[in-house]
């Protein structure tokens, strides 16, 4: 008995002992050996996403052979997510019968929507609210790598409008400056959830052509925001019959415009971002190509001022989604629900959207700033409908709405 005691303890000593010499070289021997930042930034990633109230942490599926991402097993896992999530979509309010009839993979057709606009005009609150469909793939900002200019034509809109048409098909081959551009900014891939949900987790996804073609292929919704390009170039997207997109263009008053841009560092340098004549004559070409397009195609653009948009959310949504041939989902009223009532702290947190929100250049600008802008917008306010304001208490007064109606056909 005792003997046999003995001969269990040396056993377990013995392995102790070559347990801690190969541990002591992995950390001692090798003194290069440190998490990498990367993967404490993973650990970091995790533990947000486990700390969010319901959110179940889903690491992705991966190859047992070598632990690199299962890519069939993701695709299969979002498919049958997207079918889950619109189980009681009704179909026939976006024109077709069922989910496949708006799928690329089996060869639909997606409905398709572009959000055309500049910095600063309410477009992160539109493009939230549009992906807060469940089955949406939002195409996030595609021209981030021209970084802050506006396209106007040559030399930039060929390759700009392009690129914006293949990624609406889904076509990601020849897209190495727009996925190179993305290592280095992550909010490029991060603001397409759907796609993040997985990427997060292996980076290399975000930045894989093949990969990110076939997903795409599986969201019946996909969403475009644009702030680089003006709406006259948008033409040629129009014309394309293969993707029958439908195209917002959002507005904003200037002076709104001018007041949000002051906080924004990226902007001082850029005349396209702080010359207010620039964002000016490009709503007056906006104005004149809304006229145009509206004629060419009615039930394909919508034009929106943000203002409207923020004074009366609801009602503004819903029209913009029945336009989008969009049915409104539980989903959309919440985010709604959640982001026009609640405040968010923080110049950068995002989208939160509320009455004193569009007024607010009214008490924060100096009149002295906004006279300079109100003469060198006088023609674009006035196509569009905002009202000048005349002095200094003229501007503060409660009396002074700057809305009025406008009228895109004259
Ligand atoms: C030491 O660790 C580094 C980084 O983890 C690794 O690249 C290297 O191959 C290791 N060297 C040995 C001898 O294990
Ligand atoms: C779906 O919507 C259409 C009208 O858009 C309606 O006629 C039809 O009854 C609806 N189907 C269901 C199952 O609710
Ligand atoms: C939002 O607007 C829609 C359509 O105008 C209306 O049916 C709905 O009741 C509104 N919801 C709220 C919470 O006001
Ligand atoms: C400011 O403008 C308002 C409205 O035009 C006018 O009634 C008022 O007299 C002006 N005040 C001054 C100090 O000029």
């Amino acid at each position: 008995m005792l003997r046999r005691v003995n001969f269990y303890s040396i056993c377990i000593a013995f392995g102790l002992s070559v347990l801690l010499i190969l541990a002591g070289s992995r950390y001692t021997d090798n003194t290069s050996y440190r998490p990498s930042p990367e993967s404490r930034r993973n650990i970091r990633n995790f533990l947000k996403v486990e700390d969010g109230e319901d959110t179940v942490v889903q690491p992705i599926p991966t190859n047992t052979y070598d632990g690199s991402p299962n890519i069939e097993k993701i695709l299969e896992k979002t498919r049958s997510k997207i079918k889950f999530d619109l189980l009681n979509y009704n179909f026939s309010y976006s024109g077709v019968h069922q989910l496949e009839d708006l799928l690329l993979e089996s060869d639909g057709k997606p409905l398709r929507s572009l959000i055309i606009s500049t910095w600063r005009s309410g477009t992160t609150f539109l493009g939230e609210v549009l992906n807060a469909m469940p089955g949406n793939f939002y195409h996030y900002e595609p021209l981030l790598k021209y970084e802050i200019i506006q396209i106007r034509g040559p030399p930039h809109a060929d390759e700009a409008l392009s690129i914006m048409k293949k990624m609406m098909k889904c076509k990601y081959d020849g897209m190495e400056d727009y996925f190179e551009y993305g290592k280095g900014h992550l909010h490029q891939f991060s603001h397409n959830t759907r796609l993040w949900d997985h990427c997060k987790y292996k980076k290399e996804l975000c930045f894989d052509a093949e990969f990110t073609a076939k997903f795409c292929k599986l969201f019946p919704f996909q969403s475009m925001k644009v702030v680089r390009v003006r709406l006259r170039l948008i033409q040629e997207i129009l014309q394309d019959k293969e993707l029958n997109v439908k195209v917002v263009l959002l507005i904003r008053d200037p002076r709104g415009v001018m007041q949000s841009r002051q906080h924004r560092i990226f902007c001082q340098p850029a005349p396209d971002c702080w010359k207010p004549e620039l964002l000016c004559a490009d709503m007056i070409s906006d104005y004149v190509a809304a006229g145009r397009l509206l004629e060419e195609y009615p039930n394909r653009l919508m034009v929106l001022r943000y203002e409207e948009l923020a004074l009366n959310p609801n009602v503004t949504t819903h029209k913009l989604l029945k336009f989008l041939g969009l049915s409104v989902t539980p989903s959309i009223d919440e985010f709604l629900h959640s982001h026009t009532n609640v405040e968010v702290a923080g110049v950068s947190s995002t989208f939160r959207i509320s009455r004193d929100v569009p007024f607010r250049w009214k008490n924060v600008l100096s009149f002295n700033f906004v006279e300079e802008i109100q003469m060198t917008c006088k023609e674009a306010m006035n196509l569009w409908g905002y009202r000048m304001a005349h002095n200094a208490s003229h501007m503060t007064s409660k009396e002074f709405y700057p809305l009025e109606q406008y009228s895109l056909t004259q």
